[in-house]
């Protein structure tokens, strides 16, 4: 396989991975209001949670590997984990490293969490939001494909979906978990 091929591979990763992490936080945050009532029970929406917090993790993993082997990229390991050290595109790559470092600890203290204090692990786990608009920008400013009408289109709905969410969470309150 050539640059071009791990390429296509980081595109198709990213975009993948993005689009579950979207859907992760979206019901996430449904979970906490009653916006989607109508659409399904709580149980459910925390099903679809579960399902696709961890889809992240593989997907997220093939784009930096993808990356990594691709020399036009010139990615090194350290930027995988430690952000704005790339020789181009220090912000728009940098993103990236952050939301990449945040959702991996928000990951790994879901698994952990029955071995955590509530009040730390919760404050924790509302880092996703900066760790969702972290790869939001890191999207927009680095991808290639983020700017077709389609994939723009989707990604700003969701954007706005999570907006709308966290608005309704402030005016009507939260559910009883
Ligand atoms: C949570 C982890 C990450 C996710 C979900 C993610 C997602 C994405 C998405 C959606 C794109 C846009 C793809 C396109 O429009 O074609 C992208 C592009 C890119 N990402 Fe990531 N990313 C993550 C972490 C990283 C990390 C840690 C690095 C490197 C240190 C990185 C480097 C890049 C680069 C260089 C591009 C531009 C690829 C191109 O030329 O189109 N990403 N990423």
């Amino acid at each position: 396989m050539g640059d071009l091929e791990f390429w296509f591979i980081a595109r198709i990763t990213g975009l993948t991975a993005f689009a579950v992490l979207s859907l992760s936080v979206l019901s996430g945050e449904a979970l906490r209001t009653s916006v989607l009532d109508f659409l399904a029970k709580n149980r459910a929406i925390r099903k679809l949670h579960d399902f696709t917090t961890p889809l992240w993790l593989p997907l997220a993993l093939t784009h930096v590997i993808a990356l990594l082997l691709d020399k036009t990229a010139r990615i090194t390991p350290l930027d995988v984990f430690w952000p704005f050290l790339t020789d181009y595109g220090q912000l728009a790559i940098g993103l990236g490293t952050i939301s990449f470092d945040i959702i991996l600890v928000v990951t790994v203290t879901s698994w952990i969490r029955r071995y955590m204090n509530n009040t730390l692990w919760t404050w924790i786990h509302r880092t996703s939001y900066i760790g969702f608009v972290a790869l939001f920008f890191h999207a927009a400013l680095s991808g290639t494909d983020f700017d077709a009408p389609l994939v723009s289109a989707l990604a700003w709905s969701t954007a706005a979906g999570l907006a709308i969410l966290g608005l309704s969470r402030i005016v009507w309150g939260r559910l009883p978990a």
